[in-house]
């Protein structure tokens, strides 16, 4: 059969930096800088790194190895890409893992969407406590802290929708010629997202006290060991932080020449995003030491309104410090919206190898149900419900689709990867191919890795997490 996509209509990155800026700045995003933070909080700081740490080399790297070589061989995103490996199992699970990315894409978009209406709003007065909006605000000015305040009054206008709307449109401009502005944006966002959190960090750490905070975050707790829901917690978060399990890696990994080194990319931008989010965490744990201040009530109040109360204090801090609230929403919109472009990028690019369609209309195919999907959760009477009793989020839509696919979804599309890829087509063929082309070469005990080990460890996270919802 004829392929609908010649190679060359596919695109190409230009070079091997830009690869490494592109995979790494997928993989840097919210998860780095919030969910990572939270996770930590809640498992107890030290307790979680070490889990973490084993997570990163028994699973995160091999994963990432095997998905870069997925892309590689093929040339082709994770339907096409599965399939031609593993037949049609392998193409179901591809669909599978992009339907998991459109969804997860509608939320994290929302989420970018309040960050930028945030960061307007952080100009100005528009969100002040008594501002008036369209909708009812939820909270009065007396019921919660600043931020908060002004968070329940952003969601209470128009501007998350207008904000959302903004995101969507510039995902869809970074990818109007596919790898090529990708490239061009990527080399702006991603040097830059690293200026912005190391200037966060010194902030941290100059402010009376901020040390406090690094030393709760890596004083080893050896309590969580035998704690199965922070090993948990420790998976989840290291599969959505290295993306995988998305089609994101696979589909940039297509656009490699077939010869790249496929570990030392791994290793490149599994460093490179741990790094980061272990400088984010350190940020994040100095700031919240200094005030005092309690991340719970989960990730989006952490986001919005722990961090920016800790950083930027709103209208009770000089200008100056309130700048650093700034600099903060900015962070979250540029490695955030990186991470977005790479997520719809998968989708599209699966659509393009399947349909032969033009990049136009697979953005088109992607972006209507995923506008539709964002604003949907942007609406006030969908946050509405999400408020409990002490302003924290509760358990919404929100909440339950961000559970399905954090702690189901990503894993059982790696879980089935491991076993089709491993039995099903071969893990010595996934072997012998990284290693012809790598400087490091992959031991015999990677085989066992792929088809027994990394599936049970993933096998026992699933069944824990049942266990635990039921
Ligand atoms: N890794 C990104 C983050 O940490 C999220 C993401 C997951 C992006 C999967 C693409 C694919 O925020």
């Amino acid at each position: 059969m004829a392929d609908p996509t010649p190679d060359a209509n596919r695109g190409a990155w230009n070079s091997k930096l830009g690869f490494i800026l592109a995979a790494s700045g997928s993989a840097i995003g919210l998860g780095n800088i919030v969910f990572f933070a939270s996770n930590a909080y809640q498992y107890g700081g030290g307790a979680f790194y070490l889990p973490y740490f084993i997570a990163l080399f028994v699973m995160g790297i091999p994963i990432m190895i095997l998905e870069f070589t997925v892309g590689t061989m093929t040339g082709r995103s994770i339907p096409l890409a599965l399939g031609k490996l593993a037949g049609k199992k392998g193409e179901f699970v591809g669909w599978w893992s992009l339907a998991s990315a459109l969804t997860i894409t509608m939320y994290y978009i929302t989420i970018l969407g309040w960050a930028l209406a945030m960061l307007v709003g952080s100009f100005g007065s528009l969100f002040e406590p008594g501002a008036t909006a369209p909708f009812e605000p939820f909270l009065e000015p007396s019921e919660g802290v600043n931020s908060q305040v002004w968070f329940f009054n952003m969601i209470a206008t128009w501007w998350p929708l207008v904000a959302v709307s903004v995101i969507w449109a510039l995902t869809a401009i970074l990818l109007w010629k596919g790898t090529e502005t990708i490239e061009k944006g990527v080399r702006v966002f991603v040097p830059l997202m690293w200026v912005f959190m190391i200037g966060l960090v010194i902030h941290g750490l100059t402010l009376p006290g901020g040390t406090d905070g690094v030393a709760y975050l890596f004083t080893p707790n050896l309590d969580g060991i035998t704690d199965i829901q922070v090993w948990q917690g420790a998976f989840a978060q290291m599969f959505f932080s290295l993306s995988l399990g998305l089609g994101t890696m696979v589909a940039y990994a297509s656009y490699l020449p077939r010869d790249a080194d496929n570990v030392n990319n791994s290793l490149l931008v599994s460093f490179l995003n741990c790094g980061f989010e272990y400088i984010a965490g350190i940020a994040i744990f100095a700031i919240l030491f200094v005030y005092a201040l309690n991340p719970a009530g989960g990730t989006l109040s952490l986001s919005f309104f722990v961090i920016p109360q800790g950083i930027a204090g709103f209208s009770e801090l000089p200008l100056l410090v309130k700048s650093f609230g700034v600099f903060f929403f900015f962070l979250l919109v540029i490695a955030g919206l990186t991470s977005a472009v790479s997520l719809v990028e998968g989708m599209a690019s699966a659509l393009i190898d399947k349909l032969g369609i033009s990049r136009a209309r697979a953005l088109a195919l992607v972006m209507t149900p995923g506008v539709a999907g964002s604003l949907t959760f942007a609406l006030p009477f969908i946050v509405d419900p999400a408020l409990s009793g002490d302003g924290t989020l509760g358990f919404t839509l929100f909440d339950l689709v961000d559970h399905w696919a954090f702690r189901y979804s990503l894993i059982t599309v790696g879980l089935l990867e491991c076993l089709l890829l491993g039995w099903v087509l071969g893990a010595e063929k996934i072997r012998a191919a990284v290693n012809e082309h790598s400087k490091f070469k992959l031991p015999a005990f990677f085989d066992w890795m792929i088809k027994l080990i990394i599936p049970a460890i993933l096998g026992f996270v699933l069944i824990g997490t049942l266990y635990e919802d039921i």
